[in-house]
């Protein structure tokens, strides 16, 4: 070894004990007559001191030698230090070097390794092995692992078992768009990466292995945001002979111990459960953040019919009640009106009311409210004085849509919104479909073989619309962290489902006879959970941005900056894959 010991461990204990460090030179700072080295690896750093007239001249020169993340070995005896740092764990020693050699050099890195680093993202990116060596980052990844470790070891205790799936499978139409990988052998055609292993952990109930899990990569080619790459982790699981409830508990369970463990918060309550429609209703959002109130308040009754034709023409008239914000100032109003204006917000306008301390109303539709009609809002709205009541109209879905937007905005604002008070909930009875008006044809709200309701079986046929299933997220804090659900698992159901979804017999066939083939050997009932290890991750570290907890991520146009990539192949490998482009518009 080229070490007794890492750059974080020596103490005071450790005083006259001879040493050998390795590490990156993190700084040296001379004052002529006295040379100090921060030597830094993953664990820490110490300090080396060395002293004209006393250290021998050959270290000394070399010392002189050093620069930036140089990469170094020194061998000298601990010693106690005159000015100790209590602000690090080896600030109380300090090594007296008796050889000191370069391991390597380095270029002059192009930011800085420091916790506020000088390097904007994409350079960060860029050099990613040099971001990797910054405390934050080294932090985020230890996190990862640890979590990593304890649900493996969690699952293991209740008798779950670890199997890996394939990575190379098969193209399937539902779902987000496939990543496809040419076949050499197999001209002409494509395997597809998994966008999860849905299909094959099924399988694996048929099999018998009744407790699945997986720390697994998923890859989905969709447009990216903070909580999404193109490929992320999942830890996927499946279970047979249960039902949603037992499902629920387990993985309740698991993020119970995870939060003990980790940050050592308890939950002593169970996680509460929100039906689809009521999330829908009340935070106007399939994930909502119910750490915080301002719940929705339907208006209808007493906002409609009084002649202000944008509430008469509304499906919905709903608001919030942002209080103590009665002080707004028509600027901060206007700020408001433009925020949910935006394209990607899409209210036509927003309409407030301010309840004055001397308990009277001032709004923005006075004209057609008077003071009693306000009162009456503000009774549903049990606003105070000092309140301010925040009004959207318009089509329903739209509407909720962006006062969900809005509340979560103004839970921003008025620092509601605390990422270490942790606010875990279960949103159940998901639709088993959703119209899509521009294809006309239902599409499974979570994947195809989610099992409806045994009580709204009868409306499959009737009102496919309405048909409750046994799907089931886990939300926390307005992030989705896990969605599953109960599956179909018999061959019958399954084949009524893919008619729904507009599949022709052929096709299902094609798409999925494997797994409906298997339903005719002895498929167990069975359900499962993924839960999206990236963003639990984050979530656990205070941050929105997933890719601080991936050691190599890929930036917002799913590229590795770092190694290029995706990169053009040579046109031999083409020519082997029987593949030729088309020319983009770009050529
Ligand atoms: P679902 O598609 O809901 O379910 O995915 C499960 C969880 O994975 C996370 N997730 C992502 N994380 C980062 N980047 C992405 N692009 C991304 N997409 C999804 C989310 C999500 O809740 N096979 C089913 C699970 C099942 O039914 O058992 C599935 O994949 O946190």
């Amino acid at each position: 070894m080229l070490r007794t010991h890492n750059c974080g461990e020596l103490n005071l204990k450790n005083t006259g004990t001879k040493v050998v460090l390795s590490g990156w030179v993190q700084r040296v700072r001379d004052t002529g007559g006295l040379i100090w080295i921060d030597l830094r690896d993953r664990y820490g750093i110490t300090q080396l001191v060395l002293e004209d007239g006393v250290t021998n001249p050959e270290i000394i020169a070399t010392a002189k030698e050093l620069g930036r993340e140089y990469v170094i070995k020194a061998t000298g005896e601990v010693i106690e230090r005159i000015a100790r740092n209590p602000n690090m764990p080896t600030g109380d020693i300090e090594i007296k070097p008796e050889s000191l050699e370069i391991l390597n050099k380095s270029k002059l890195p192009p930011f800085t390794i420091e916790d506020k680093t000088d390097g904007g993202e994409e350079l960060r990116m860029k050099y990613r092995y040099l971001d990797l060596r910054r405390n934050p980052v080294r932090k985020n990844l230890e996190l990862r692992h640890r979590m990593a470790t304890e649900t493996r070891k969690y699952l293991d205790s209740v008798g779950f078992m670890e199997i890996e799936t394939p990575v190379l499978i098969k193209s399937t139409p539902e779902g987000a768009r496939d990543f496809v990988v040419p076949s050499r052998m197999n001209p002409g055609q494509f395997y597809a990466l998994p966008q999860s292993p849905q299909t094959f952990k099924q399988l694996l109930m048929v099999a018998g292995y009744d407790r699945y899990f997986q720390i697994v990569k998923c890859f989905r080619d969709e447009d990216l945001r903070a909580d999404r790459q193109p490929e992320f982790t999942q830890i996927d699981c499946e279970m047979a002979f249960v039902e949603q409830e037992d499902i629920l508990n387990t993985f309740e369970g698991v993020i119970k111990h995870l939060f003990k463990l980790v940050k050592n918060v308890d939950f002593d309550y169970d996680f509460p459960r929100m039906s689809f429609a009521d999330a829908m209703r009340t935070y106007g959002s399939d994930k909502p953040d119910i750490s915080f109130g301002m719940t929705f308040v339907e208006l209808n009754d007493v906002a409609q019919n009084k002649g202000f034709k944008v509430f008469d023409d509304a499906e919905l008239v709903v608001g919030i009640n942002a209080s103590g914000c009665a002080g707004y100032s028509r600027k901060q109003l206007d700020k408001l009106t433009s925020f949910v204006r935006k394209p990607q917000i899409g209210a036509t306008g927003l309409v407030y009311v301010k309840h004055n301390e001397d308990g009277t109303f001032k709004s923005s539709v006075d004209k057609f409210f008077a003071q009693d009609d306000l009162k009456s809002w503000a009774a549903k709205f049990e606003s105070k004085p000092g309140d301010l009541m925040l009004v959207l109209a318009g089509n329903k879905n739209k509407t909720r849509k962006a006062l969900n937007e809005l509340r979560l905005e103004m839970g921003n604002r008025l620092e509601l919104r605390n990422p270490e008070t942790f606010a875990p909930m279960w949103v159940v009875d998901f639709p088993l479909l959703e119209w899509d008006d521009e294809t006309r044809r239902f599409y499974a709200m979570h994947h195809p073989f989610t099992s409806p309701k045994a009580e709204d079986f009868d409306l499959l046929k009737s009102d496919p619309g309405n048909v409750r299933a046994n799907a089931y997220d886990l939300v926390i804090n307005g992030v989705e962290i896990g969605g599953g659900s109960i599956r179909i698992h018999d061959k019958e159901l399954q084949g009524k489902m893919f008619e729904l979804l507009g599949f022709s017999d052929e096709e299902a066939e094609a798409q999925f006879g494997f797994l409906m083939n298997a339903f005719e050997y002895g498929a167990p009932p069975h359900g499962g959970i993924a839960l999206g290890f990236d963003r639990l991750v984050s979530l656990f570290g205070g941050s929105d941005s997933i890719r601080d907890f991936i050691a190599f991520p890929k930036n917002n146009s799913g590229r590795d900056v770092m190694i290029d990539s995706p990169s053009q192949v040579s046109s031999e490998q083409l020519d082997e894959l029987g593949l030729e482009l088309k020319k983009t518009k770009t050529e």
